[in-house]
């Protein structure tokens, strides 16, 4: 995959997954990614587009980590793109930072492991649609949504005009769109857009917890399931029937599925192998 140039301050990165503008950890089979520009609100640039390619490689590849959460360091989850470095680029400049940042989304959305973002502070913008590409939004009440490029002159390019009317419908979209408003993460719970905290103090917390019950499904469910829905709306349904049907079957003469079944009748925690 072809990466747009670097901007010669990259923040500070100095390749250290535990450093660096986004940061990767596993802890008990989840995939933490944390965007780590505090100080610009996370705000997205190749920079931080080029790490999150890397690290939901990595994701994909880690035998640990059966989920993933992105979330954001600081008072906000991503105030979108940065503003900075669309100051000095040419347009064929910022058409291939726009499509570099949709490839870098599009491995979120067919990870075949699920991502979830855990949304606080701000999320506008390319830091909402980043969101968006995740395959599940845990949002704080408070947090602000929106995408506000109009008033840049602009308009967004990472999905949100396309995979938000999906979601909420065009009505909301257009209004968010045209008037550059924002909503809350209530608001988006309202709307079936995300989840809320549940019993949890913090978004990270709730997100955490989703993680821990995803982890102790089996695993070739979780990520058929998140095939099959994915692609729910693309197709017509009766094929779309016959797909799911052909998934079952193949579920079903899966080692995991005897282990599940098995362990449901002996009374026991299943053992899932991801066979
Ligand atoms: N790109 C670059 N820098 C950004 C940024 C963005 N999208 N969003 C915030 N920042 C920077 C600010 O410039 C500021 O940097 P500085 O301290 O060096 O001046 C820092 O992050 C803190 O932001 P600030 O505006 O001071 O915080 P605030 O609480 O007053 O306002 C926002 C927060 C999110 C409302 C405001 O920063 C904002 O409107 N950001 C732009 C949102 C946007 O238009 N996103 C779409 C981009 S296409």
């Amino acid at each position: 995959m072809r990466r747009p140039p670097m901007p010669s301050d990259s923040g500070g990165d100095d390749g250290d997954p535990a450093s660096g503008v986004v940061r990767y950890r596993v802890e008990d089979g989840i995939a933490f990614i944390t965007l780590n520009r505090p100080d610009k609100l996370n705000a997205l640039n190749p920079a931080v587009f080029s790490k999150l390619d890397d690290f939901i490689t990595e994701f994909n590849d880690d035998h640990d980590a059966a989920v993933a959460i992105v979330h954001g360091n600081g008072r906000a989850f991503a105030a979108g793109a940065d503003i900075e470095h669309y100051v000095d680029i040419s347009v064929p400049e910022y058409l291939e930072f726009m499509r570099y940042g949709n490839r870098v989304q599009e491995k979120f959305v067919t990870s075949t492991k699920p991502v979830l973002a855990a949304v606080h502070g701000y999320a506008l913008g390319g830091g909402f649609e980043l969101a968006l590409s995740c395959d599940l939004i845990v949002v704080d009440p408070e947090a602000q949504l929106g995408l506000p490029e109009a008033r840049l002159g602009l308009l967004p390019g990472g999905g949100g005009t396309q995979r938000l009317p999906r979601l909420i419908g065009a009505t909301r979209t257009l209004e968010l769109l045209i008037t550059g408003g924002r909503f809350s993460g209530r608001q988006a719970v309202d709307w079936g857009l995300a989840l809320g905290l549940g019993e949890e103090q913090s978004v990270l917390e709730a997100a955490k917890r989703l993680a821990h019950r995803i982890v102790r499904q089996a695993p070739l469910a979780v990520q058929l399931a998140k095939v099959l829905v994915r692609s729910a709306f693309d197709s017509p349904l009766a094929s779309a029937l016959a797909f799911e049907q052909a998934v079952g079957a193949m579920l079903f003469s899966t080692e995991d599925a005897r282990e599940g079944i098995a362990a449901f009748v002996d009374k026991r925690v299943p053992r899932f192998q991801g066979r």
